[in-house]
């Protein structure tokens, strides 16, 4: 029997005014896969990203989601479906607490309605320990996001994916500007989205990070995909040479 994939995207183009950013994209990603996509400046990757994610509509193509057709997919929608982004630079709300920044949108509440802050603290100093590994001191439910580093703001934001049952976690260049060991951190938790049975694409210009993380790579090249490997059929350095090729000559072969 054929896999259902988790998403699928047929033929898919995406055209802005005169530049073709994506030219008949397919791509798919299995259940519990984590998939690396890359590729040089402006090959379309953070553009597919924003397709999956709701933000922009394929100008041609298809999406399918556990196999089923969505048509019209926006941002709420893809979330409905799952979907859930880490960048960087996310939209955290930077003067707000910890906690606050967890729940945003989805508060827990008493069954009179009101708001359960209660039960969110405490549910926010489980999820520090057992989920983000939170060891400074210095960081509580109450504190506020914009004492985290770009690691720890991270791992919120991973955290809430997590914890509201996104099963397709999208990380869009998520070690940029972090520290060697921030980046080791977010690699772990890029694994523990893999541990937990859920799919993840990962972006990012550093091929030994990528290579670490994902079990499959797809090469993105000028807006078409370039090829695609099994981490398990390709070195480190096998990947490397290929990528250069492809930046070369736009060829993988
Ligand atoms: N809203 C837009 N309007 C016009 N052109 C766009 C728009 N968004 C992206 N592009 C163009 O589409 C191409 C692909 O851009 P995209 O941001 O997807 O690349 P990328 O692979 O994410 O690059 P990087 O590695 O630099 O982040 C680029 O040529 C870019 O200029
Ligand atoms: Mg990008």
């Amino acid at each position: 029997m054929d896999e259902v994939y988790r998403l699928e995207l047929r033929n898919v183009s995406k055209s802005f005014g005169e530049v073709n950013s994506l030219r008949d994209i397919s791509f798919h990603l299995g259940q519990n896969e984590v998939v690396g996509l890359v590729g040089d400046n402006g090959a379309g990757k953070s553009t597919l990203i924003k397709i999956i994610t709701g933000y922009h509509q394929p100008s041609e193509g298809e999406m399918y989601f556990d196999g089923v057709k969505v048509d019209d997919l926006s941002v709420p929608k893809a979330r409905e479906l799952g979907v859930e982004t880490v960048y960087q630079e996310r939209a955290l709300a930077e003067l707000q607490t910890l906690w606050r920044n967890i729940f945003m949108g989805r508060e827990i509440r008493t069954r009179f309605g009101l708001l359960d802050v209660k039960k969110m603290k405490q549910e926010t100093f489980r999820l520090m320990n057992e989920s983000m590994g939170f060891t400074s001191t210095a960081v509580t439910p109450d504190s506020p996001i914009r004492r985290f580093s770009g690691g720890e703001k991270q791992g919120v934001a991973i955290v809430r994916a997590l914890y509201f049952d996104a099963d397709i976690i999208i990380l869009d260049e998520p070690t940029m500007g972090l520290s060697l060991h921030e980046t080791r951190k977010l690699l772990e938790f890029v694994r523990s989205i893999k541990r937990a049975g859920k799919s993840a694409i990962f972006i990012d210009h550093n091929i030994l990070h990528v290579h670490s993380v994902v079990d499959r790579v797809v090469v993105l090249d000028r807006g078409r995909v370039a090829g695609e490997f099994r981490t398990g059929d390709i070195s480190l350095d096998e990947l490397m040479e290929k990528m250069y090729r492809v930046a070369e000559t736009g060829s993988l072969d």
